[in-house]
């Protein structure tokens, strides 16, 4: 069971990998897909069918003749096995993305209304204001600990936060060098001294946050091992499986 996730996961990775490759098309007939399959949905079921044409007749039978002309398309994507898993894996992939935005957002929530001086600052010191914000972190809380309990959406954000910064740390390094270089920032800057003090301004602050990340063992042991493109860790665990397997 803990391993389902992970081939899940590698699987997800090369499927949209293929993807790109091959242009936007995957992506653009899952959506057709999508779409067709709502279409099909909606004019089999006559209260959605009435509900969508406002009850009237003409546009009812309109989508109907929309849908009829459609099915043979339909029938022929759903026929597609290899394009029917690749969308079923997108449509994975986009709601566990949803599912990392959410929990993200509820826990900074949280955070915020657990701490009174930030959410003093936030509101403007209006008691009504913060009780608000307080109550809709109390109404997220259930779905903040069912998504962090999740141990797939759990690992799956896990893995993008890593992804992500890896990312910023190569960002951040080449910022960092740059700055250190008088003789290049000079050539970026056409010498002009104001953006050059307000660049080495921020600078200071980039060195900042780039320490934080290298001041994590871990997340620079990945980061050196994937060479800047990043692998989630789970691709390793699977690769050996599925050649132990062969
Ligand atoms: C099935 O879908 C895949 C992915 O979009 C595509 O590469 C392939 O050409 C399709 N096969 C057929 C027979 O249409
Ligand atoms: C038909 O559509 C209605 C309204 O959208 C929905 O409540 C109902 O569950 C649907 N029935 C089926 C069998 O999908
Ligand atoms: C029904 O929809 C058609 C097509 O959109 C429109 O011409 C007609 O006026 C509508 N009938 C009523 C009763 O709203
Ligand atoms: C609370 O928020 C303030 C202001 O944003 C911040 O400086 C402080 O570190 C926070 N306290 C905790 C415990 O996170
Ligand atoms: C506090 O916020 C509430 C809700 O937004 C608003 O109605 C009220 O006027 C505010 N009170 C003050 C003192 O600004
Ligand atoms: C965890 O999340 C995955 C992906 O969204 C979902 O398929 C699965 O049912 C969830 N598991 C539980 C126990 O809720
Ligand atoms: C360090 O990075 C790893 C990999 O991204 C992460 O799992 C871990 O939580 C990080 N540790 C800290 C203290 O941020
Ligand atoms: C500084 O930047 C210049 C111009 O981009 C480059 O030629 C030089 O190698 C850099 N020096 C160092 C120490 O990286």
């Amino acid at each position: 069971m803990k391993f389902l996730p992970l081939v899940f996961l590698s699987l997800t990775t090369s499927a949209l990998a293929r993807g790109g490759g091959g242009g936007g098309s995957t992506k653009s007939q899952c959506k057709a897909l999508g779409r067709l399959t709502s279409l099909a949905a909606l004019v089999s079921n006559e209260t959605a069918l009435a509900e969508a044409s406002h009850n009237n007749a003409t546009r009812a039978e309109a989508l109907k003749a929309k849908a009829s002309t459609a099915a043979t398309m339909l029938t022929t994507l759903q026929a597609n096995v290899t394009l029917v898993s690749a969308c079923a894996e997108i449509a994975a992939v986009s709601a566990m993305e949803d599912a990392c935005e959410q929990m993200s957002r509820f826990a900074k929530l949280e955070a915020l209304a657990a701490n009174a001086t930030a959410l003093g600052a936030k509101t403007d010191g209006n008691a009504t204001k913060a009780e608000a914000l307080k109550a809709k972190a109390a109404a997220g809380a259930a779905e903040l600990a069912d998504l962090r309990g999740n141990a797939t959406i759990a690992a799956f954000c896990a893995d993008q936060k890593t992804k992500d910064d890896c990312k910023h740390l190569a960002k951040l390094t080449k910022e960092v060098a740059l700055a250190a270089n008088a003789t290049a920032v000079q050539a970026k800057f056409d010498g002009d001294a104001d953006r050059i003090a307000k660049f080495q301004q921020r600078a200071a602050k980039t060195q900042g946050k780039l320490a934080a990340l290298q001041g994590n063992a871990t997340l620079m042991a990945i980061c050196a091992e994937s060479k800047g493109e990043y692998r989630p860790a789970g691709v390793f665990v699977v690769t050996v499986r599925l050649k132990l397997l062969c």
